[in-house]
């Protein structure tokens, strides 16, 4: 079966070298700008006709289709994809998540109201357009503040920290206007941990322990599975808002949901409608990958087993020039994407499995502070 891929990063990388033992075969299509090497060798490499912006949604989804082989499914590995052009292509073929998804996820602003809408709690946050409504937003949520463009961000791009009212000059004094915005409340979470999901196409769905993970600049470091001291509240929580998230959006494939954890009340940050950076631990952690279970799902599979044998974690290598001779251990397995170095740039990660959940944080802390320090 072919499977289209709309982006050519290092998560259509790890879904292709996921899909190649199944007998899928791939095809990509690469933005303006994308050079296309983490998926050099793993299929064909498509990109965007030069007139692409003057064709309407369904010349170029016929175009996009028979490029990238006529696939059965087409999938996505990032959220900035044209939502038309997704919807044209169902057309031709599957289209998994289904483009609707998609478009929630786009947008901070509807990807709240989204949660909202399901009950799920989240920081307090106002949408603004305007400095005036900047202002007055900061004003009636109090700082500490964060705000981020309602598009086009993400590793924490187009987000800005305020912690007093001198942050706020600064930015008003730096900035002529602003574009759709959330300012949103800073919560002191005590820590953060993210849920995948996978939901097939026949409804089926499994999920994934939640993990623990760490932020540095906006940008995910570490992760651990399972996540430690989950008590029987948080656990509900967690399933609770999972029944929540997938029983109100018509979706197949991976599905991630970052979330913060305050005062031991879950509050959602974001969702992500693809396989997650916080689920790459599953390659050596659990029976079945995120990224063979994304495929599993949008090529009507059967889902495969989301058990977990003892404990996994990964350290991202942002920016970062590590080999497999470094970075290879018994229990340590690399995974480079073929992405040249530039600062904090994602390329590549090392999942570490381990028996022992202490033994494995120390282990982890111990490969940051080799890496970073
Ligand atoms: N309201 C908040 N309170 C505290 N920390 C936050 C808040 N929002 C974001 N952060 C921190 O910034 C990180 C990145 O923010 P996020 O909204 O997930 O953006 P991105 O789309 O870039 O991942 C989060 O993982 C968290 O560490
Ligand atoms: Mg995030």
């Amino acid at each position: 079966m072919q499977i289209g891929i709309i982006g050519c990063g290092q998560l259509a990388r790890m879904l292709a070298l996921a899909g190649w033992p199944l007998g899928l075969k791939f095809s990509f299509l690469a933005e303006p700008g994308d050079t296309g090497d983490c998926v050099l060798g793993l299929g064909n490499l498509v990109s965007m006709p030069d007139d692409f912006e003057t064709m309407s949604a369904a010349a170029l989804a016929e175009w996009v289709y028979f490029a990238l082989d006529k696939p059965s499914v087409i999938t996505v590995e990032k959220e900035s994809v044209p939502v038309d052009l997704l919807e044209a292509l169902k057309t031709h073929c599957a289209v998994y998540p289904d483009p609707k998804a998609v478009r929630i996820c786009q947008n901070r602003g509807c990807e709240k109201e989204f949660i909202e809408g399901v009950g799920a709690t989240m920081a307090p946050k106002i949408i603004v357009n305007t400095m005036e409504e900047l202002e007055a937003a900061i004003e009636q949520l109090g700082f500490p503040v964060i705000v981020k463009t309602c598009e086009e961000g993400y590793d924490g791009l187009n987000q800005w920290k305020m912690d007093v009212a001198g942050d706020l000059v600064k930015f008003l004094a730096s900035h002529d206007s602003i574009v759709e915005s959330v300012v949103e409340k800073r919560v002191n979470f005590s820590r953060e941990i993210s849920l995948i999901l996978v939901r097939a196409a026949d409804g089926r769905t499994a999920s994934y322990p939640a993990t623990q993970n760490w932020h540095e600049g906006g940008i995910l470091r570490a992760s651990l599975a399972p996540a430690q001291n989950i008590d029987n509240d948080l656990a509900k929580q967690i399933e609770d808002l999972a029944e929540r998230v997938l029983g109100n959006i018509d979706y197949v494939g991976v599905l991630a949901i970052e979330c913060f954890v305050v005062d031991g009340k879950l509050l959602v940050n974001e969702l992500a409608p693809r396989v997650h950076n916080s689920g790459h631990w599953t390659q050596q952690g659990a029976a079945t990958s995120q990224f063979e279970n994304h495929l599993r799902a949008i090529a009507g599979l059967p889902l495969g087993s989301t058990d977990v044998h003892g404990f996994a974690g990964m350290v991202n290598l942002l920016g970062v020039e590590i080999d497999a001779q470094t970075a290879l251990k018994p229990n340590a397995f690399f995974h480079t994407y073929n992405k040249s170095v530039r600062p904090n740039r994602k390329v590549g990660h090392i999942n570490i499995v381990h028996n022992d959940a202490n033994s494995l944080k120390l282990q982890l802390d111990k490969t940051l502070a080799a890496i970073y320090s």
